[in-house]
């Protein structure tokens, strides 16, 4: 099982991987790891493409191609170092025997298909579209002019030209003329430049490095405020990220209506959504990560000690989502051009072994999705046994309840080709194709009992019911789904990876099994398993009582955010503030105790086990400061400057002027607001020090790991903007 991911990008990447291989030493020092890869730019880069004809060592031909041997074709570097690289000329790999026979592409496409495949990935990423956000973005291509808009033209470090950056306009994202590898280790100072920036602005979450392909589905889903989502297989996050910019597309960090809610069976994965997510602050206050199997996934609207088909009159309860990510765990040869490692690996059974659990989420998304709600399958596979024989099958289960819809007109601008009406169902034996035209067939005394199990009906396409003649001796068309209205990217239609989504629109109730009386005795479940999971409980009133008195809490406090704060310790240690959207929906419904939560919200205050405080969070205090009306004290520019240089170091309040000395004692240790003395000249402040009980300020700056920069970018502009001010 392999997972179509972005995770791994970023300035940490290499290492990741690298590791993951677990075929080299951990304690193996990057520095010798960079070093290699350089003297490996330093080749030929490969589109692979080439089966070569004369000679033995390494040679450039004039396409740029490389020429490592005589018969071999060699593939795109990758981070993933631990895999043979070259492919023998001589043998098709079954990936091309499999794929041939199943029609995909056009048969004069092939070559270009194929020599896409092999070639690496553009760098592609996407502009954070959060409301919040716009003036940072600006902020970032205004920064980022000589490398992105007026690159003029760029050169790698062999000196061939590279294809200037293009906009992606359907996405708000650019897709670069090279590969990560070759950016990465560019010696080029632009394109240095443009490395760095990319990972800065990566980690700040003013824009997200993900594949264009694995765009198209929140894109195709149009996510608005007010929705509810569910991302059914959610980690690592980028389809997630993408609908949570969208829900804060209008209006401040987590004052949308709607949520996210983002699932992984992994609880591991679960944790590398949640870091990811961070990049996108308090917007996070509209998302909750929970695991489960996203097959069995709970529904909350039926209450927790009932059974679900004791529920509306033998129907399936009603679903409550307005839209849903259906993004199934598939096979991933879709990702080749990332993964070459799989063009050695791969087998048809991968496919056929994921056919049925794939079927089996889908079918739970449907269920979940409220009537008039869409959902988007997808898969990061050609294949259409985890493609269009899902849909198909997908489509005859839910009896009229779900309908493909034609996205064209939602992203008119991506090239792509419509989903097949027919394909194979066959399996490979040491390199021969073997065909089983029916079920039946799979199912017969030759075919070894282990192989037989993985076949399932669904996997056939679906028959095409014959059309007849009406009563009015009038044509009736035949009753066919209509999988054309499927997306298939392939990477030559617009250089990206292989990828499989189709827009789903639930326009009834699923008709479901009758209810019997003795089901309403059934207790549900996934309750009786696991009993009520929820981590989040209400903060005691005791607790809210001190920071209401501490911090003079006013105004519409006790409305708008007392009743929305969480904690996840009997002693209310650290204290989150969820959005309504995700309260309502995942901790007050009738259900919602079935839910495994894995975190929510936005941290506000944190106690302090040293100083026996509750310390405010820079980013939590942006959602509560217009209701803090004590401890806030203002000082001067340059006491700013020094409080901003001595980030986790202490500042002797004596150092500080008379006036600014007097303000800040007349406080008790915890959490001030500091801004300027004067006003706050355009500077975004206040922000969060701590008074010590020794008599010193301390700035802390928390951030989740790997999101370093954020703070640094902050305080790195802030301090630029103080220069011109003292
Ligand atoms: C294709 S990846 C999802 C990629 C993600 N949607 C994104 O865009 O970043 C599939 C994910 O499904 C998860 N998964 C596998 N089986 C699952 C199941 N039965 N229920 C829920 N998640 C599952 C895997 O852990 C993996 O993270």
């Amino acid at each position: 099982m392999r997972s179509h991911d972005e995770w791994g990008e970023g300035d940490g990447e290499y290492r990741e991987d690298f590791d993951g291989g677990g075929r080299r030493k951990r304690s193996r020092s990057k520095k010798l790891v960079l070093a290699r890869k350089r003297r490996e730019l330093s080749e030929p880069p490969s589109d692979g493409a080439v089966k070569t004809g004369g000679a033995s060592e390494p040679e450039a031909t004039t396409s740029g191609r490389e020429v490592v041997a005589r018969e071999q074709i060699v593939l795109p570097r990758t981070s993933a170092p631990w895999f043979s690289r070259t492919l023998s000329v001589d043998e098709e790999t079954s990936f091309e025997v499999y794929y041939k026979k199943q029609h995909i592409v056009e048969d004069h496409e092939w070559r270009d298909f194929l020599k896409y495949l092999r070639s690496p990935l553009p760098v592609t990423f996407r502009m954070n579209r959060m409301a919040s956000r716009k003036e940072e973005v600006r902020e970032a291509l205004n920064a980022s002019k000589s490398f992105l808009q007026n690159a003029g033209e760029l050169r790698d470090d062999r000196g061939r030209a590279i294809p200037p950056p293009t906009k992606l306009l359907w996405c708000d994202g650019w897709q670069l003329g090279m590969d990560k590898m070759s950016l990465k280790f560019s010696r080029n100072p632009v394109l240095k430049d443009l490395q760095r920036w990319l990972v800065k602005c990566n980690n700040t979450g003013v824009l997200t490095r993900q594949a264009v392909d694995s765009m198209v589905p929140a894109a195709i889903l149009q996510v608005e405020p007010h929705h509810r989502v569910l991302d059914l297989c959610a980690s690592p996050g980028s389809k997630t990220t993408q609908a949570l910019e969208a829900l804060n597309a209008n209006g401040d960090e987590g004052s949308a209506s709607g949520c996210v809610i983002a699932n992984d069976i992994n609880p591991m994965r679960c944790y590398f959504l949640v870091r990811r997510c961070a990049a996108l602050r308090n917007a996070t206050a509209n998302l909750m990560v929970t695991t489960h199997q996203a097959q069995w996934y709970p529904n909350v609207n039926v209450p927790i000690t009932e059974s679900v088909n004791a529920e509306s009159g033998g129907r399936y309860p009603e679903g409550s989502y307005d839209r849903i990510i259906c993004d199934v765990p598939c096979s991933g040869d879709g990702t080749l051009r990332k993964n070459p490692q799989i063009w050695s690996e791969w087998r048809p059974e991968f496919a056929m072994g994921l056919h049925k659990l794939q079927l089996h989420i889908a079918q739970r998304g449907a269920a979940l999705l409220r009537v008039g709600g869409y959902m988007v399958y997808s898969t990061c596979s050609f294949n259409p046994v985890e493609n269009e024989a899902v849909v198909a099958e997908l489509i005859k289960r839910c009896g009229g309840a779900l309908e493909i819809v034609d996205a064209s007109d939602r992203i008119p601008e991506l090239l792509r080709r419509p989903g097949i009406p027919t394909w194979k169902v066959v399996t490979m034996v040491e390199g021969d194709v073997v065909e089983y035209p029916t079920y039946e067939d799979s199912q017969s005394e030759s075919v070894p009992i282990g192989l037989k199990r993985k076949f399932a009906k669904s996997m056939w396409p679906p028959a095409r019911q014959p059309g007849r003649m009406g009563a009015l001796g009038k044509r009736i068309k035949g009753n066919s789904i209509p999988l054309e209205r499927c997306m298939r990217l392939v990477p030559h239609l617009q250089d990206m990876g292989g990828f499989f989504a189709v827009l789903l629109k639930k326009v009834a109730p699923i008709p479901g099994p009758k209810a019997t009386p003795s089901d309403a005795k059934i207790p549900a479940k996934e309750y009786e398993r696991t009993g009520p999971k929820h981590i989040y409980s209400k903060v005691s009133t005791a607790v809210i009582k001190t920071l209401k008195k501490d911090f003079g809490l006013g105004g519409e406090f006790d409305s708008k955010v007392a009743p929305n704060l969480f904690s996840r310790s009997d002693d209310d240690k650290s204290i989150v503030y969820i959005a309504d959207g995700v309260k309502e929906h995942c901790i007050d419904s009738t259900g919602a105790g079935r839910m495994k939560c894995v975190w929510s919200g936005v941290k506000i205050w944190e106690k302090s086990t040293r100083d026996d405080f509750y310390m405010l969070t820079q980013d939590g205090m942006r959602i509560i400061q217009q209701f803090i009306t004590k401890r806030r004290v203002e000082i001067s520019p340059s006491e700013l400057q020094t409080v901003l240089k001595t980030l986790g170091r202490e500042v002797p309040v004596e150092s500080l002027s008379p006036i600014s000395r007097t303000s800040i004692r007349k406080w008790s240790p915890g959490s001030l607001l500091v801004s300027l003395r004067g006003g706050d000249r355009g500077l975004e402040l206040p922000i969060v020090v701590n008074l010590r009980a020794n008599d010193s300020l301390k700035l802390i700056w928390r951030f989740r790991k790997g999101l370093e920069q954020a703070p640094k970018a902050k305080i790195k502009s802030l301090l630029s903007k103080l220069e011109t001010i003292v």
